[in-house]
């Protein structure tokens, strides 16, 4: 614990199940001892029908002073209405990199025990942008911006990440057999950067096969380098591998910049029920210790967490356990002495 420090927080629970795994997670992270001032705000809906924005800036400004935010999941109308916060997000603070470790919990049956991966999406470009428009009734163009900055800084980003973490060997995955001009330059930026670190091995696949290869032979992979839209797609895909959306933390991350948060939506068919599992929020809140170095308080959490799932104690029912969120709240917060 950094003795004495108190870490203003920008924290934005989120609607649906967002509020329930929320409040479990602050919970478990004022246990720590670590002291933290939360500065809460509403986003999209429900901040509209208070405030008549979707992202208050009141909200903006607190990220911008605090640069470091936890968030639950908010929900985005499908087809029309309002854009996503989390793009907006990104967006607004530039946060070019996601980040999503994916690793196998102890004592969770999966098809594949062991796995260990880190999948690093761009953020900020592709198909992402928004540029949608109808030319002529019945034909609407979408426009995907693939730039050379983008894809040379999160070629970067995996990179440095790897050398300094000890990674072996980086897979870029893309479509350049048929998105040529773009899918083409994101390959031409990633080999670039990995000329610059001899000692990672570089790889590329094609998306599609990707997929495949990642449901039959995971263990091929070590680090996954995409674009913005194929890595929304195989993160999820990753996160099946290891046992759902309930249990992989996530990381949205610029230079002076992060935002933490879980990798699933605000499940509308369970919010309420207090049967969501807080696992992916909690383990994104592990990552923002990490980045707070308070690493102490983080292995705390960690250890706590593992021990329950070794010992199938106090799981929610999505992993196969009957407790609530709340009872999995206590049993963490009893695991952490
Ligand atoms: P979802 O992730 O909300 O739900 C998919 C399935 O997983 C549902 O059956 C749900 O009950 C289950 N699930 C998700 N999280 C769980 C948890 N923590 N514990 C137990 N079960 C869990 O995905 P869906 O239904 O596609 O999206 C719902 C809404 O969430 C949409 O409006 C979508 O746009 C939004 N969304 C928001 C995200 C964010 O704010 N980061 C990310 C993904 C979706």
């Amino acid at each position: 614990m950094t003795e004495g420090k108190t870490h203003r927080v920008t924290l934005i629970p989120g609607d649906g199940i967002g509020p329930e795994v929320t409040q479990a997670v602050v919970r478990i992270l004022e246990a720590t001892g670590v002291k933290f001032e939360w500065e809460r705000f509403a986003a999209g809906a429900e901040a509209y029908e208070a405030q008549g924005e979707y992202i208050p800036a009141a909200l903006y400004e607190s990220i911008e002073r605090n640069r470091v935010a936890l968030k639950g999941p908010v929900t985005t109308p499908v087809g029309g209405g309002f854009k996503s916060i989390n793009v907006t997000l990104r967006k607004r603070f530039d946060l070019y990199a996601n980040f999503r470790p994916i690793r196998n919990l102890p004592g969770l049956e999966t098809k594949w025990p062991g796995v260990d991966l880190i999948v690093v999406r761009e953020n900020t470009e592709g198909e992402y942008l928004g540029l949608e428009h109808e030319v002529i009734p019945g034909v609407v163009e979408a426009i995907k911006v693939i730039t050379e900055k983008g894809s040379t800084r999160i070629a970067r980003f995996a990179f440095e990440y790897a050398h300094k973490h000890g990674r072996k060997k980086i897979h870029a995955i893309h479509k350049a057999n048929i998105m040529k001009m773009s899918d083409g330059l994101f390959l031409r930026c990633a080999r670039a950067v990995a000329e610059e670190y001899p000692g990672i091995q570089y790889g590329e696949h094609i998306i599609d096969n990707t997929c495949m290869q990642l449901v039959m032979h995971p263990f091929q992979y070590d680090m996954l380098l995409l674009e913005n839209l194929y890595g929304d797609i195989v993160s999820d895909l990753c996160a099946g591998l290891v046992g759902g959306l309930g249990l992989v933390p996530s990381a949205n991350l610029s230079a002076e910049c992060a935002i933490f948060e879980a990798v699933h939506g605000s499940a509308p068919d369970i919010a309420g029920m207090d049967i969501a599992n807080p696992t992916a929020l909690l383990q994104s809140a592990i990552l923002m210790l990490r980045h707070l170095d308070e690493m102490a308080a983080a292995d705390c959490i960690e250890d706590a967490l593992e021990a329950m799932y070794r010992e199938r104690k106090a799981l929610t029912r999505d992993v196969g356990g009957t407790a609530g969120t709340s009872e999995f709240a206590d049993a963490v917060l009893a695991g952490m002495g």
